[in-house]
């Protein structure tokens, strides 16, 4: 692996960068760590530059042969306020004290990048080899539940399980949840999972309770369909008849879809775009749709996220919008009625709304006939 000019023996590629290497992927970020002072290191290398550095976390931005690389020193890390961002200990400690405080063995890998050696010290090799998540101690979940979600996410991704051990301990976090957690982690957690679109990763998230850790009021319920109203029929086919829209309509925000069924998701931080996600899903649910109008007023003007949503609910109406109506637009503006004569006024957004339901009825209508029904509408 030679994926940068920088080489020395105390530097390693570490974590992610190092399993996806073994798997044959390619990673989305490369994590280096320098074990001991990755700051006093940058300033030896004599054509890098330096670009940033934070001295107590102990990284190091440099620009090397117009490349920008992170190095980090090695680091212990403790979690004296478990479910939060972990604080610093022991800069430049021993590689080995840095690889032993990650979440699964097979992210406790390093490379060196001076005689492209794998470190192994957590058997991680072997579980690549065998797809198998095990955690580095029993305080892994406890230190940091959103190692729980990053573990589906794994599994997910490369079709890994949990190991038997790493697994009981999981169902005894969920069974007794500190609900002092950073949900600004978690929420990044169940970004990246739900992201990969996938209705296993959510019927997992289900059977194995972790929607526990959205709120502390799902702490005792084992029955999904006492909070997710639409699970009591067909659950399996709805979410699976999610994955397949997704895939086909393509929406910006994936993992909103998924967790947004969840009534409580508003634990999380949201955007103001999610937050409206959510707001129009909610509010969706309460309507009864009369009319193909109805429904294309209700459905215009909202995201693609929001309609996905709605399949659960109501699969055929979306179906209908989406196949029939959500084209249908009428050509007639403001500048045709005022070349009819006609003032602007209230009446403007009526007439818009008539020629707008005749258009649902018959979408084949012209332009010209769609002034006619203008003329008609106003009796001229
Ligand atoms: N890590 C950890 N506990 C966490 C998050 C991260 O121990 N809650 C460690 C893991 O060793 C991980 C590394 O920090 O490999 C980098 O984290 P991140 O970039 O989030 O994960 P990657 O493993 O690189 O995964 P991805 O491919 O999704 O980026």
């Amino acid at each position: 692996m030679n994926i940068i000019n920088l080489h020395d023996k105390n530097l390693y590629y570490i974590g992610g960068v190092v399993r996806d290497k073994i798997l044959g992927k390619n990673s989305f970020d490369i994590d280096i760590t320098f074990e001991g002072n990755a700051i006093e290191f940058a300033q030896t290398i004599s054509n890098a530059e330096i670009l940033q550095i934070n001295k107590p976390f102990g990284t190091v931005k440099i620009k090397l042969e117009d490349k920008e690389i992170d190095i980090a020193s090695t680091r212990g890390e403790i979690y004296p306020k478990k479910g939060h961002l972990p604080l610093v200990k022991n800069i430049g400690c021993s590689l080995k004290e840095d690889v032993l405080r990650r979440d699964f063995t097979i992210n406790a890998l390093a490379q060196s990048t001076l005689t492209g050696e794998i470190i192994d010290y957590t058997n991680g090799v072997k579980d690549i080899q065998t797809k198998t998540l095990r955690v580095l101690h029993d305080k892994s979940f406890i230190d940091d539940p959103t190692r729980i979600i990053r573990g589906l996410k794994f599994a997910i991704r490369f079709n890994f399980e949990l190991d038997k051990h790493t697994k009981k301990l999981q169902d005894e976090y969920l069974e007794n949840i500190n609900y002092n957690i950073s949900y600004k982690r978690l929420k990044k957690e169940l970004i990246e999972t739900f992201n990969l679109n996938s209705a296993k990763a959510f019927f997992r998230f289900i059977d194995n309770k972790m929607y526990k850790l959205l709120n502390e009021k799902y702490s005792s319920t084992d029955n999904i369909s006492e909070i997710l109203e639409f699970a009591k029929h067909n659950f399996e086919e709805k979410i699976t008849g999610l994955e397949e829209l997704i895939n086909k309509l393509k929406p910006l925000n994936i993992w909103i879809i998924y967790i947004g069924l969840f009534p409580e998701i508003n634990n999380l931080p949201l955007t103001k775009i999610e937050k409206k996600i959510i707001e129009d899903f909610n509010n969706l649910k309460t309507k009864n749709f009369k009319t193909d109008f109805d429904i294309y007023k209700n459905f215009k003007n909202l995201t693609t996220e929001t309609i996905i949503m709605y399949s659960v609910i109501n699969s055929k109406t979306v179906e209908h919008y989406l196949n029939n109506l959500q084209k249908i637009e009428p050509e007639i503006s403001g500048k045709d009625l005022l070349n009819l004569g006609i003032k602007p006024s209230k009446e403007y957004q009526k007439c818009f709304n008539y020629i707008l339901d005749e258009k649902i009825k018959n979408p084949q209508i012209t332009k010209l006939e769609e002034i006619q029904y203008a003329k008609k509408f106003f009796k001229i």
